[in-house]
């Protein structure tokens, strides 16, 4: 297996991070959550009381604002998620808040955050995917990762569930977490968010024509890891 960039994308909650995390682990690459960064100005946007509205601004925070993104923690239950430090403060799981979710699409489709995020990806995934840093290569998980952040990755995976199973495994993860929701909501909220994140402008989420499109309704993570094996080893 040669060093490389493994491009993975998907709509909310369809598996890509879980299943991103495990493949990581078992190729000695990175993971990379580049969905945390869009959640991280939109968290710091509505902590400094920033009109989220307000493109202008909430683009110059992205510019200016530190973050620093690190592996998951391992050993940590449910371990998928990128630790998130936004000018030196832990914001890990406050970027996960349900209000986080509602505004994260405004965010994203502005041109502004987008350029600085998408500019900071590329060092990090050229760096990576030359494997010339610890790891030996990277998985970038996110929503144009393959499409427009490097569109010339070698392996690009479109991970997709059904909005319904999406929903279920999400609301799942909020109450474990303690956050009373329903379902509805969750479903509700989840529809709302692909659909921006869909019909936006810049960048939408689709489906890179040359990626391999792996449907996890009814896999377990195991199933879709194997299935994802055997098309990386073909592939790399
Ligand atoms: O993957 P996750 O659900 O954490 O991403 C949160 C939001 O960040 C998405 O709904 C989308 O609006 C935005 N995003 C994006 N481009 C990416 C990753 C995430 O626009 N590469």
């Amino acid at each position: 297996l040669r060093p490389a960039i493994i491009a993975m994308d998907g709509p909310a909650a369809s598996g890509k991070s879980t299943v991103g995390y495990r493949l990581a682990a078992l190729l000695d690459f990175l993971f990379f959550d580049t969905g945390v960064m869009y959640r991280a100005v939109t968290w710091v946007a509505l902590a400094r009381g920033v009109d989220i509205q307000d493109a202008e601004a909430v683009g110059r925070l992205a510019e200016t604002v530190e973050l620093d993104v690190r592996p998951p923690r391992a050993g940590e239950e449910d371990g998928r998620h990128c630790t998130v430090l936004a000018d030196g403060e832990d914001i890990t799981w406050q970027i996960r808040a349900p209000e986080v979710d509602r505004q994260v699409s405004v965010v994203s489709a502005m041109g502004r955050v987008r350029r600085a995020l998408t500019v900071q990806q590329r060092r990090i995934g050229q760096a990576y995917g030359a494997g010339t840093q610890e790891k030996a290569g990277i998985v970038m998980v996110g929503r144009d990762i393959g499409t427009v952040v490097f569109p010339q990755a070698p392996l690009k995976l479109y991970i997709d569930a059904s909005a319904e199973e999406r929903a279920r495994r999400r609301h799942r993860e909020l109450l474990a977490r303690g956050k009373a929701v329903s379902f509805e909501e969750v479903l509700a909220d989840m529809v709302r968010r692909d659909r921006l994140d869909s019909e936006r402008d810049l960048s939408p989420l689709r489906t890179a024509p040359d990626a391999l499109v792996i449907d996890t309704t009814g896999l377990t993570p195991d199933q879709v890891l194997e299935r994802i094996l055997d098309l990386a080893c073909a592939r790399l």
